[in-house]
């Protein structure tokens, strides 16, 4: 057998108010709490209030930073380091999609490290950072289980991540109810972003038997949402498997890391604040036909698990979720597919790849 390492630093609770069951796990994080939530999904999805009740019910004190911005920047988590820095919290609790959990990454970080918000993407702290909760309100970025987080870098003109063992969440609670109130869009760009995770991570360098088991099951039970999901038929029992795949999908990926369709995404983001579950949407069947050549038996494995019968068929489905009327110049592509060669993640692609290729998949996958 192949060697491998695996790693998972977060105790994952699934299921109908298991906050609730388990609160002791996240009230046993110290006495006061630093909540980071963006504007809107802690309120509406009810996940604040909850953790809120349980707090108040055991008089553990907190405060509550909802600025975190859609793909937040160096500057939003900065904002958020000094304010958990001068509450003198013990413990962080990240409510919301990828962008609130990625920001209690960086603000875990910030509020015991005096450095600026760059040196996260070296790694370049010293202290431990603050133990951190996870509570996504999204089912699609896994962001609860893994030790990555994406920031976005004016200076670089794109987003990038960072990975450090000691921000995996130590507790995480993934209750399908808290998605409820997401909008038809949103449930579906963040259920594409999971898949793509999965893909990702099942393409890649660097996947390992482990990292396949998860990304195969992710696969699979996002397989079963397929009919559900293109019609926006979201029950209470596709909210739930969603949220299941998103998380092995997650797992997949704390492994692995993903590969060109995050990395050519990025900057559909960046510059045309298209959101990131839909840019890498609109990119992988092309990114499937591109990547065909090497890993022809892989992609089948990854059909078959969707129970879709080819990358043309593949093509058709995604054409029903993710559309894009945005025009792209010439001279636009040609940026992205050199900004994409750039990031960490291209490496790990299983077909080598240039920028030459980079522009082809954004002109056939967008021109
Ligand atoms: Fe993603």
């Amino acid at each position: 057998m192949t060697k491998f390492k695996f790693q998972s630093g977060t105790k994952a609770y699934f299921g109908k108010d298991c906050m609730f069951d388990n609160k002791g796990d996240l009230i046993k994080l110290g006495k006061k709490a630093f909540i980071v939530t963006g504007k809107t999904s802690g309120k509406t999805s009810g996940a604040l209030d909850d953790v809120v009740s349980i707090f108040e019910g055991v008089g553990i004190k907190y405060e509550v930073f909802d600025k975190i911005e859609n793909n937040p920047s160096l500057e939003n988590v900065k904002l958020g380091g000094m304010a958990a820095a001068n509450s003198d919290a013990d413990f962080i609790v990240g409510i919301g999609g990828g962008s609130p959990l990625d920001a209690a990454k960086a603000i875990a970080i910030l509020a015991t490290n005096d450095i600026e918000p760059i040196q996260l993407i070296k790694n370049d702290f010293y202290n431990r950072p603050l133990p951190i909760a996870a509570i996504p309100t999204t089912a699609g970025t896994g962001s609860e289980v893994t030790a990555a987080s994406i920031l976005t870098i004016p200076e670089y003109e794109t987003k990038m991540s960072f990975v450090h063992e000691d921000v995996f969440p130590k507790v995480a609670f993934l209750d399908a109810k808290y998605t409820e109130s997401m909008s038809r869009d949103i449930a579906v760009n963040t259920a594409v972003d999971a898949m793509s995770h999965a893909i990702e991570g099942y393409l890649n360098k660097t996947a390992t038997l482990v990292s396949d088991m998860f990304a195969i099951e992710a696969l699979n039970v996002f397989g079963e949402c397929l009919i559900n999901l293109g019609e926006n038929n979201f029950d209470y029992e596709t909210r739930e498997k969603l949220l299941y795949s998103s998380m092995l999908a997650g797992l997949t990926i704390a492994q692995t890391g993903t590969t060109i369709a995050h990395g050519i995404g990025y900057s559909l983001t960046y510059f045309k604040n298209i959101p990131h579950g839909k840019a890498n949407g609109l990119l992988l069947t092309e990114y499937l036909r591109f990547n065909n050549s090497v890993a022809k038996d892989r992609i089948q494995n990854v059909l078959n698990a969707l129970k879709i019968k080819s990358i043309d068929d593949f093509g058709s489905y995604m054409k029903k979720l993710v559309i894009s009327d945005i025009e792209f110049s010439e001279d636009e592509l040609k940026k992205y597919a050199s900004l994409a060669m750039k990031q960490k993640n291209t490496a790990k692609n299983l077909r080598s790849v240039c920028e030459e290729d980079m522009y082809e998949i954004l002109l056939k996958s967008l021109g």
